[in-house]
């Protein structure tokens, strides 16, 4: 049975918020955190690490994802972004994809530093997945 999302937003808030304050982001200086909540309603946090060599750099989202997957969790229903910009901000292209193996209708819900919040679905926002699925035609 998964874990309500209203009852764990104030705990996802501040699992990313307090991830996103250790974001290595020097090249950008555009800090983000994230926060995946379970279906068993654990939150796994991750933040942005850059790098020197640009493409090596990780998003917020991805490095949740890494870091709830070596703990154990392939299931999940919301991740919750934190980050400095002025309108809450979607994930990027390549963590809706690297989100959606596990989770395709998760809850993505967005806030800024100043508390404006959004909400969408990764459906929404990832319409027409590639899917383990879509490896089953070859
Ligand atoms: N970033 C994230 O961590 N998550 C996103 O969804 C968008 C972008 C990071 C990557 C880079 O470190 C910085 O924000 C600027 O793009």
């Amino acid at each position: 049975m998964s874990v309500a999302l209203d009852a764990s937003l104030p705990a996802l808030r501040a699992g990313a918020q307090e991830a996103m304050l250790q974001a290595y982001a020097p090249y950008s200086e555009f800090r983000v955190g994230a926060a995946l909540l379970t279906e068993s309603g654990a939150i796994v946090s991750g933040c942005n690490v850059e790098n020197a060599s640009y493409p090596a750099g990780i998003c917020a989202e991805r490095a949740a994802l890494g870091a709830a997957v070596a703990a154990g969790h392939r299931r999940f229903t919301a991740v919750m972004i934190v980050s400095e910009a002025s309108e809450p901000t979607p994930p990027c292209g390549i963590c809706r994809q690297a989100l959606v193996e596990f989770a395709p209708s998760l809850a993505v819900v967005s806030r800024t530093v100043g508390g404006s919040e959004a909400r969408w679905t990764l459906d929404e926002l990832l319409p027409r997945p590639f899917t383990p699925s879509s490896l089953q035609s070859r």
